[in-house]
């Protein structure tokens, strides 16, 4: 039988994503934590036991001496070539973004880390923050209350895919966390705020609108889910705005 032809579909600094007949896919380097790559399947499996539409988690295995996770792939588009694709359905693009996010915290997520628990290691490993900011944020952080909702942890357009029927699957989850819905918009919200500003103002009225929570409560989680986004960082304007959103964090 002649082998399967390989599509990259991305290259990142830490793994190669591609196709390959039914199968996507994420080779990682080999500097990657092994543990790492467990852990992302690991998280996966665990959201599809959940019952949520995302890609189901066929393998680990090592190719090429590489550790590999292997996922059923999922035909279709993602949310962000449609929102480049088709300018005149943006908006309503944008309305199925934040509707599968509101989908998604429905979800309650047993056996995943605390939003909580995760976002106070991060602050904690933080290396250049003052000790007066830390102490402000681990407080914030520790008044919010524990939730046990799915929150995917990097919920943005690209890893939304939506198939040629109209039904949607949610991928990358190697971040996900069971905590609080807020927090997951947050993060959103930061993200967006990076592409554009206008975008991220309008996604975080909408999803205040449909999800029944507060804008203020949101951005509550700002400062605290920006602390955690700097130690990942890739550009200077990147961590100027991060290290802002960190700032609200002391003087509130
Ligand atoms: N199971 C899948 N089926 C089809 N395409 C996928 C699947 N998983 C990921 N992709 C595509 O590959 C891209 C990169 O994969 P992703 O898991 O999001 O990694 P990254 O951490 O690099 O964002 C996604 O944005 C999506 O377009
Ligand atoms: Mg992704």
């Amino acid at each position: 039988m002649a082998a399967k032809k390989k599509e990259i579909i991305i290259e990142r600094a830490n793994k190669t994503v591609y196709r390959e007949g039914d199968v996507l896919v994420k080779a990682f380097v080999k500097e990657h934590e092994k543990s790492g790559v467990f852990n992302e399947a690991h998280i996966t499996s665990l959201v599809e036991s959940f019952g949520v539409p995302a890609a189901a988690v066929r393998f680990v295995k090592e190719i090429d001496g590489k550790w590999a996770i292997g996922l059923d792939f999922i035909e279709g588009e993602s949310l962000a070539e449609k929102m480049k694709n088709e300018p005149e359905n943006f908006d309503a693009l944008l309305e199925q973004f934040v509707d599968i996010q509101v989908a998604v915290s429905r979800f309650k997520a047993v056996g995943l880390r605390n939003t909580v628990d995760k976002r106070a290691e991060e602050i904690n490993a933080l290396p250049d923050l003052d000790p007066s900011t830390r102490y402000e944020l681990l407080q914030r952080l520790h008044g919010m209350k524990r939730h046990t909702k799915l929150c995917h942890g990097d919920f943005n357009p690209s890893n939304i895919i939506i198939r040629e029927d109209g039904s949607w699957a949610v991928v990358d989850w190697s971040h996900a966390t069971a905590g609080n819905a807020g927090a997951d918009a947050a993060l959103t919200y930061l993200e967006l705020t990076l592409q554009d500003p206008e975008l991220a103002e309008k996604y975080l009225k909408l999803y205040s609108r449909k999800s029944d929570i507060a804008i203020q409560y949101i951005q509550n989680w700002m400062p605290i889910v920006a602390a955690g986004q700097l130690a990942k960082a890739k550009t200077e304007e990147e961590k100027a705005l991060l290290a802002r959103w960190i700032s609200i964090a002391d003087y509130e």
